[in-house]
């Protein structure tokens, strides 16, 4: 398959996960309900460095690995300790947006979070037992841990928007900056390792590892299962829609 036609594969999955019904009536949740899926979600960012480390263990592309240490040192700023963790950012956002401290120390994943997370954890270990882990590994990371995340905040912050101001020490310091730079913003055969997103970053390697491969199979596969993981993991909170007369 040729580079454009995977482009456009991956385009559908992307366009059909931002009309997962949720994400597209995020506006119609109530409030309580949307703090319980950004609760929800919180997990998923918590989780989401040893993701990064597993596959990191699991890459043997040098190349790859380098990308991934980066992105992976990125979500930890400043080494003095002045300087918060991205982690530490979500919270101030889910603060500024009414989470209060006793809601964020009672929360606890759900089962469906817990699956979700525990999924995407055998996916990665999964993907790194193949002959071409390289590939697999490196393609998960950037659908399920940039490209598809990018979407997530995208339709969240449609609803977030209005409550923060666009500069100063009331912005957004995590979901707004995070759905600019781990989107995809160019087509796979367009990106460098000099691309300012994540996607784009990993994309550079993803394609040329693609190169070597006789099909394209395995692209299609991952990305398609990792859009699933997202696509559960959001399944849950339809029943928070349908209270909201959606
Ligand atoms: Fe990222």
């Amino acid at each position: 398959m040729a580079m454009h036609e995977l482009d456009a594969f991956e385009d559908a999955l992307i366009a059909r996960f931002r009309e997962h019904p949720v994400l597209a009536n995020i506006a119609l949740l109530a409030d309580e309900d949307f703090r319980a899926l950004l609760l929800q979600r919180r997990f998923a960012s918590l989780a989401f460095t040893p993701f990064y480390d597993l596959a990191i263990d699991l890459l043997r592309d040098g190349t790859g690995r380098r990308i991934a240490r980066v992105l992976l040192r990125e979500e930890y700023p400043g080494g003095n300790g002045h300087t918060p963790s991205h982690r530490e950012d979500m919270t101030h956002d889910l603060r500024r947006l009414g989470v209060s401290r006793d809601a964020l120390v009672a929360s606890r994943p759900t089962a469906a979070t817990r699956r979700a997370l525990g999924d995407a954890f055998e996916l990665i270990a999964e993907s790194g037992a193949h002959d071409n882990g390289d590939l697999r590994l490196l393609t998960v990371l950037r659908f399920w841990g940039e490209v598809l995340v990018s979407v997530e905040y995208g339709r969240l912050w449609e609803r977030m928007g209005p409550r923060f101001s666009p500069a100063g020490k009331d912005r957004s310091r995590f979901y707004h900056p995070h759905h600019v730079h781990d989107a995809k913003t160019r087509p796979l055969a367009g990106a460098t390792p000099l691309s300012g997103s994540h996607s784009d970053r990993l994309a550079a390697r993803v394609v040329e590892l693609l190169a070597r491969e006789e099909s394209s199979d395995c692209f299609r596969e991952l990305t398609e299962r990792s859009l699933q993981l997202k696509t559960a993991f959001y399944d849950q909170f339809l029943p928070a829609l349908d209270r909201a007369g959606a």
